[in-house]
């Protein structure tokens, strides 16, 4: 956990300019970060982090292989953004809001992406603002793509009902005791794989 106090002032600095959008008071720990880079299966598929924060997943996504030309990361807090680019020169760091990924992709020449792997705080997002940042995500992945996410509560990020309408299914794949607080680790898919495995 060490990594969670390093970055602690720069973390504590954007809590205080916004602490909903952060939704935290600690970055995610190494054990956190390797548990959700390690969802990731294509390492040279598009692969896109949301809300990077402080960038302890990137880093993990990084040690896990994931071709940084392949890796697109968006924050929305333009003073961790700026950080986010300075420690890594090379990666595409983006400095945009989740809810608009679609545009963001497209003003970048991206396509859709295999994977999103994401710190947003989405239980601390009002319901509305959820359902925008969700429908972006799916509507920017793969028609088999991933969406790998971490809550603090045993909650799913997606309530069922919620899944059911937006036809995905998700499960908790991991729980992270070694992070404050404890965290569980959900992957999310569309319903659409499931006829296209049949
Ligand atoms: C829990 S913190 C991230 C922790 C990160 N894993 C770390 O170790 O630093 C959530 C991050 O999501 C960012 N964020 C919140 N809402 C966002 C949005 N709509 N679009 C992009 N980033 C957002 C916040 O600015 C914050 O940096």
């Amino acid at each position: 956990m060490l990594n969670q106090l390093k970055s602690k002032p720069d973390f504590i600095s954007a809590w205080i300019r916004n602490p909903r959008q952060v939704g935290a008071l600690f970055p995610s720990s190494g054990c956190l970060a390797q548990a959700m880079a390690a969802q990731v299966d294509s390492v040279n598929g598009l692969t896109i982090e949301l809300g990077a924060g402080t960038g302890a997943v990137t880093s993990a996504l990084l040690g896990r292989g994931i071709n940084p030309k392949r890796l697109v990361v968006v924050e929305k807090d333009q003073i961790l953004a700026d950080k986010l680019t300075s420690q890594f020169p090379t990666l595409a760091i983006l400095a945009g809001d989740a809810s608009r990924l679609q545009q963001l992709l497209k003003q970048n020449d991206l396509g859709l992406a295999e994977n999103v792997v994401s710190s947003l705080p989405l239980l601390n997002m009002r319901i509305h603002t959820r359902i925008r940042v969700l429908s972006a995500i799916f509507s920017s992945l793969h028609h088999d793509g991933k969406l790998i996410q971490y809550t603090y509560s045993p909650a799913p990020p997606i309530p069922k009902q919620l899944a059911h309408s937006m036809q995905v299914y998700g499960y908790r794949i991991d729980r992270i005791l070694w992070n404050f607080p404890p965290a569980h680790v959900w992957v999310y898919r569309r319903f659409r794989t499931l006829l296209n495995d049949a």
